[in-house]
């Protein structure tokens, strides 16, 4: 089984931005972790990063075919990409949403996912644990379903 991992705009600069925030832990130690997560679990991450709005529909287009679900952190695009939204629906794959902060804690604009609706469910302000425990849920239902 293989699960996509996506990270979104500025999440490459983890570990150096607003770490107050978004906790000190860069992209390449939370994608070891999901990695260890994924090999105790017995399934394969597939790990993929952009700044790009238009590489990370590319990637869920390319991948869901061969991917049984996806735990995607769209940072900003959350709140307004639309055409995000309709790769994920398109692509038929449990979806979960993932935010390192609480967006219902913070500016009024980021209380708003266009994400979410589509999604099978969210976590957020759980910092890293939340794609660990994303991974688990994810994993545990789909096993369950086959
Ligand atoms: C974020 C929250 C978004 O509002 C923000 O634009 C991000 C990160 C989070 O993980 O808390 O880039 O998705």
């Amino acid at each position: 089984m293989k699960i996509m991992v996506i990270n979104g705009p500025n999440l490459n600069m983890l570990g150096k931005r607003s770490k107050a925030i978004y906790g000190d832990k860069t992209l390449s130690e939370l994608d070891t972790i999901l990695r260890k997560e994924g090999e105790s679990l017995g399934i394969e991450i597939i790990s993929f990063q952009s700044n790009s709005e238009g590489a990370l529909i590319d990637f869920v287009q390319k991948h869901s075919v061969k991917a049984s679900g996806i735990i995607i952190n769209p940072g900003a695009l959350t709140h307004y990409s639309f055409s995000l939204r309709d790769a994920l629906a398109d692509s038929g794959l449990p979806t979960i949403e993932v935010h390192l902060s609480n967006i219902y804690a913070r500016e009024e604009w980021r209380a708003k996912s266009v994400i979410a609706p589509i999604a099978k469910g969210q976590i957020s302000g759980l910092g890293w644990r939340g794609y660990v425990a994303a991974l688990r849920t994810l994993v545990g239902e789909l096993k369950k379903e086959t």
